[in-house]
């Protein structure tokens, strides 16, 4: 080993707080083994992909690269979410019409490849058509109709579905949005109509910034429970994990976790991605940042999988396939590398951290 090898290990070493770190080329590389992350995982491992048009390179219907996009899907994971095409902007672009189309695909892709499909999301206050942001109608009966004829209609293909996303705000107070101005009792609403749609999906409330505001999971948790104790079907609760480097901390996320399942509610991770360049200050995801995200992941998922009961696992979901298409660098306007797989669709250091999380536990 060279001086400057030395040197830069000592450096990585210090970077990553403590010795017994194994410097990136010592961890074995998986990196080629034709199994994918399904394969290894003890748990539904999904991830959200692109449909529509509008969606361009990120479709995996229409992008340029779709084949691959398609193997790549198909080879790592066992469930696919919609990023966009069942969200009500687009699933219900009229009040008297509903566009089946691009969610049919991804539901026919899923069937053909003995892929899960999760649908995300029925009730959101974004991507909302402009007819549900004007609507001056009969709210409650709007509500039960739209998610009466979504989940029917996928009845017998999606067993599990986001019913309400993002509802309450990071102190835990109720967002306000057209549903809480329009009709207060909304989430109650949505998962009893969801429930009577199809009584054998899992039901599941999705937000983010829970794993790390405990003010906010309390409200979530004391929403859940309130459904409950009205005979309200609810599963449990997605963590959208959008991530950093540092936050939030593991501990924060294990006493999450460990709260949720204490209430009786499933643990879904729905949208995991970690961010790198936090301050935008990185121009490029170097091997220390690499090694740093594959151990960030590593341990995620290992704190999932030694925290949440099997009973209570609803499953991880990594938001998007590769880092160029993540909504993550248009959304911060500078560049990052959340996701697992590279722009040429290769395995990254982060993929390596899951397969290990997977492979170790
Ligand atoms: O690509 C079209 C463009 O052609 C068109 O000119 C433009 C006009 O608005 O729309 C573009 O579509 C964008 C679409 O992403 C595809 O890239 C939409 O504007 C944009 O709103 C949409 O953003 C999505 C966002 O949710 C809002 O619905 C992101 O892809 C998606 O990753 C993001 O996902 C959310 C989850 O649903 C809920 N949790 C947070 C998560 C991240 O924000």
């Amino acid at each position: 080993m060279t001086k400057h090898s030395l040197l830069s290990l000592l450096m990585l070493c210090f970077a990553t707080a403590g010795c017994n770190q194994k410097s990136p080329s010592a961890v074995p590389d998986n990196s080629q083994v034709s199994e994918g992350l399904a394969a290894v995982s003890p748990v539904t491992v999904g991830v959200a992909v692109g449909i529509g048009r509008f969606e361009s390179q990120a479709s995996l219907r229409y992008s340029p690269e779709a084949k691959a996009l398609q193997q790549t899907v198909a080879r790592e994971f066992n469930q696919v979410v919609a990023e966009n095409v069942m969200k009500p902007q687009y699933i219900h672009p009229s009040e008297n019409s509903y566009f089946w189309d691009d969610a049919d695909y991804l539901v026919d892709f899923a069937k053909q490849h003995d892929m899960a499909v999760h649908g995300h999301t029925l009730v959101w206050h974004q991507a909302l058509p402009d007819w549900m942001n004007t609507y001056s109608g009969n709210w409650d009966d709007m509500l039960k109709e739209h998610i009466t004829t979504i989940v029917s209609h996928y009845a017998a293909d999606i067993d599990s579905w986001d019913v309400v996303n993002e509802a309450f705000l990071d102190d835990g107070s109720p967002r306000q949005s057209i549903w809480q101005t329009n009709l207060p009792d909304y989430i109650a609403k949505a998962f009893n109509y969801a429930n009577q749609a199809d009584p054998d999906a899992e039901l599941y409330y999705n937000d983010y910034n829970i794993a790390g505001m405990s003010k906010k999971l309390d409200a979530v948790l004391a929403m859940a429970k309130s459904l409950r104790q009205r005979n309200i079907e609810i599963t449990g609760i997605g963590f959208q994990m959008h991530i950093d480097r540092y936050w939030p901390s593991l501990d924060n996320i294990r006493e999450a976790f460990q709260k949720t399942v204490a209430a009786g509610l499933k643990v879904r991770i729905s949208e995991l991605d970690i961010r790198m360049n936090v301050n935008g200050t990185e121009t490029e995801l170097s091997p220390e940042l690499a090694h740093l995200q594959q151990q960030r992941y590593q341990d995620i998922i290992l704190l999932y999988l030694n925290t949440v009961p099997e009973e209570y696992r609803g499953g991880i979901t990594f938001w998007g396939v590769s880092d160029k298409n993540s909504w993550v660098n248009y959304y911060y306007q500078h560049a990052d590398w959340p996701l697992l797989f590279d722009d040429k669709l290769q395995r990254k250091a982060a993929w390596q951290g899951v397969f290990n999380a997977f492979t170790s536990h």
